[in-house]
């Protein structure tokens, strides 16, 4: 126990009656040895700021939140989000004895009037329950909590692949009206895939403030295994600084799911004074295409970075080949404007749908009634 300058002793209201009484959320998780990105969503009834998210959640960089969310890299902190709109919070996880917790983030520190209850219910919005906080901080009394303790708040999430696919799990806060199939084709999985790795068996179980464990398709890159970000997983419809800021790469379901990265300089870079070559050869640098002929590309890639450097790859793909969906058009320039237009048409798409869908739902469920 560290200094106690201030004691609160304090009842942990145990009534949880209210509509966000939820079972806990525990992600299954058996992936060893590897610490993974993941992401959560946080929604405050108040409406609050980018800044409160950041310092609430202990996220590094706010840029991290801005590549979560698809927002533009320059938004600042002070960015207004509105009461109850849902945040992506992105944070470090690691599997646990069969479940996945964030690793040793968030750390919250007591304040004044504050219960275990009310940490976990208000402060961080139902994501966990107070028995978990309890459990991760082995505080043997509930009742007893100390003002300007520290607590890390274990959220729930998983490193594991999907059907031997390499994805981001996404804690996603179930909204009222939402329906499993409405969510899967939201985020571009299955309804079966969502039942199979949340243990439901009736979707029609599903609770709004339920927290479920969406996979997120990640795009495919050329990272190397002895990379320090390996394995860099980038979710669909978001984009990432890494390499200590020097190099910026978005995932696209436009390019195919094939990651995008370029130099960036928008950034101080962290740790380096300046950023390490981004050089594949004479005049060619990460992101640049050099058509070889009408049908064959070459792109500098990113490959990954240690203390000191940063590597490359050249990769010669071929752009003829029809795209097995066969609508990705041909070699979009990663140099371009960015995912943010098409993704955010995309995203409408998938709202639309899953509204579509709930309405259908309340007709047949109308429909059963009568
Ligand atoms: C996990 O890593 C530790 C040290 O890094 C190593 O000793 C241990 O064997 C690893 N376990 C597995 C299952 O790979
Ligand atoms: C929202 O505002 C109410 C009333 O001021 C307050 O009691 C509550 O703690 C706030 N919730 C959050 C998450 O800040
Ligand atoms: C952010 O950058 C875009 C161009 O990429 C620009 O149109 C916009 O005004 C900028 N916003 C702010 C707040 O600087
Ligand atoms: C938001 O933050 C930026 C820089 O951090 C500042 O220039 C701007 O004035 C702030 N806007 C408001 C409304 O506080
Ligand atoms: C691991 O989980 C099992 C059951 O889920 C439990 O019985 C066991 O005590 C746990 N081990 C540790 C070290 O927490
Ligand atoms: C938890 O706390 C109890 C007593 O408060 C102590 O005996 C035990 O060693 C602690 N366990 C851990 C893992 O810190
Ligand atoms: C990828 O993201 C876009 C935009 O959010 C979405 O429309 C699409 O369904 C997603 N696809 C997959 C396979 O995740
Ligand atoms: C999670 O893992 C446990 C133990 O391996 C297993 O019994 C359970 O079915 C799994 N749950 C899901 C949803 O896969
Ligand atoms: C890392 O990748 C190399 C090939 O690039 C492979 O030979 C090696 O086995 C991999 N190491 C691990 C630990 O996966
Ligand atoms: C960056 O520096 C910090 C402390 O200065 C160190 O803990 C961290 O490992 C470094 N990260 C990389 C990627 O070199
Ligand atoms: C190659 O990439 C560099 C660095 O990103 C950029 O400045 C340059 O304009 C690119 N060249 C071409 C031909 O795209
Ligand atoms: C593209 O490159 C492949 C080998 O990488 C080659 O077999 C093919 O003929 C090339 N296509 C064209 C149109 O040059």
């Amino acid at each position: 126990m560290s200094i106690v300058k201030y004691v609160a002793v304090v009842m942990v209201i145990t009534v949880l009656g209210s509509a966000r009484a939820q079972p806990e959320a525990k992600f299954n998780c058996t992936t060893t040895n590897t610490t993974c990105r993941a992401l959560i969503d946080y929604r405050n009834p108040n409406g609050t700021t980018l800044s409160y998210i950041q310092t609430l959640f202990d996220v590094k960089q706010l840029i991290d939140i801005l590549g979560a969310n698809n927002l533009p890299s320059n938004t600042t902190g002070n960015y207004s989000v509105g009461p109850n709109k849902a945040m992506k919070v992105p944070f470090p996880c690691k599997c646990n004895n069969g479940t996945g917790v964030s690793d040793h983030v968030p750390v919250y520190t007591i304040k004044a009037g504050d219960t275990l209850d009310n940490i976990a219910t208000t402060i961080f919005a139902g994501l966990v329950k107070y028995p978990q906080i309890q459990e991760a901080n082995n505080i043997s009394d509930a009742n007893t909590i100390l003002v300007g303790d520290k607590l890390w708040i274990p959220l729930p999430c998983s490193c594991d692949e999907v059907g031997g696919v390499s994805v981001v799990h996404y804690g996603h806060l179930v909204e009222l009206g939402n329906s499993v199939e409405g969510i899967a084709e939201e985020y571009g999985t299955t309804q079966q895939i969502l039942l199979t790795l949340n243990g439901i068996t009736d979707p029609k179980s599903l609770q709004a403030g339920q927290l479920l464990d969406v996979p997120l398709k990640a795009c495919s890159s050329n990272v190397k295994n002895n990379s320090l970000d390996y394995p860099f997983l980038v979710a669909n419809a978001t984009y990432i600084y890494t390499a200590n800021n020097c190099i910026k790469c978005m995932c696209d379901s436009t390019n195919n799911f094939k990651l995008e990265c370029e130099a960036s300089s928008e950034f101080k870079p962290t740790n380096w004074s300046i950023c390490p070559s981004t050089q594949c050869s004479s005049n060619v640098f990460i992101g640049n295409i050099t058509a070889k002929d009408s049908c064959n590309q070459t792109i500098c890639d990113y490959a990954g970075y240690t203390s000191n450097n940063i590597s490359t790859i050249l990769e010669t793909h071929s752009t003829c080949a029809a795209a097995p969906n066969g609508s990705a058009p041909n070699g979009s320039l990663p140099n371009g404007s960015g995912p943010s237009s098409g993704a955010t048409k995309s995203t409408l798409q998938g709202w639309v749908w899953s509204n579509l869908f709930s309405v259908i739902y309340f007709i047949l469920f109308s429909i059963y009634l009568v």
